[in-house]
């Protein structure tokens, strides 16, 4: 059964460069509401954390480096049938293979700089928004 909420963060490569307004701007020109957002600069231990799913994976260890590089801006976002919708609007992982007009086509430099991340599934957008938002701060209804 499909959610309402997703989870996203805007990656080094694209807060860097000065994207956050025109990507946020995509993402709630899609129809998605911004539910809770911040900026901050996780730590190579806080990175491989949250990448944990991927830690037997060869790029690990250049992700955790490349995500702790410098700020992002997680953010939890909803909409009907978000986790989906969601990945569509970010495209392929791989900006050269990512449709025309999606965030990554856009704003994406390679496939570890690629602007911005998006939760796989229900269960992650979960696990995933509360590695960053305490259950504790009140969110917009
Ligand atoms: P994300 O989790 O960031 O939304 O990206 P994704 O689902 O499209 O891709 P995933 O397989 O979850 O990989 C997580 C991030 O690791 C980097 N990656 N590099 N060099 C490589 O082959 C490779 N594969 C993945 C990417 O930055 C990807 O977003
Ligand atoms: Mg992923």
């Amino acid at each position: 059964m499909a959610t309402n909420r997703t989870f996203t963060m805007i990656k080094p490569d694209a807060t860097g460069a000065g994207k956050t307004g025109a990507i946020t701007k995509m993402i709630e020109e899609a129809g998605f509401k911004i539910i809770a957002m911040k900026k901050v600069w996780l730590t190579a231990e806080l990175a491989g954390k949250f990448y944990a799913i991927h830690k037997e994976r060869p790029f690990y260890k250049d992700l955790c480096s490349y995500m702790s590089s410098g700020p992002i801006v997680p953010m939890i976002l909803e909409k009907e049938n978000a986790v989906e919708d969601f990945r569509k609007l970010i495209g392929a992982t791989d900006p050269a293979k990512a449709a025309p007009g999606t965030i990554r086509a856009l704003f994406a430099k390679s496939i570890d700089a690629n602007a911005i991340h998006g939760s796989d599934s229900d269960a992650n957008a979960d696990i995933e928004g509360n590695f960053f938002f305490s259950q504790f701060e009140r969110f917009e209804k």
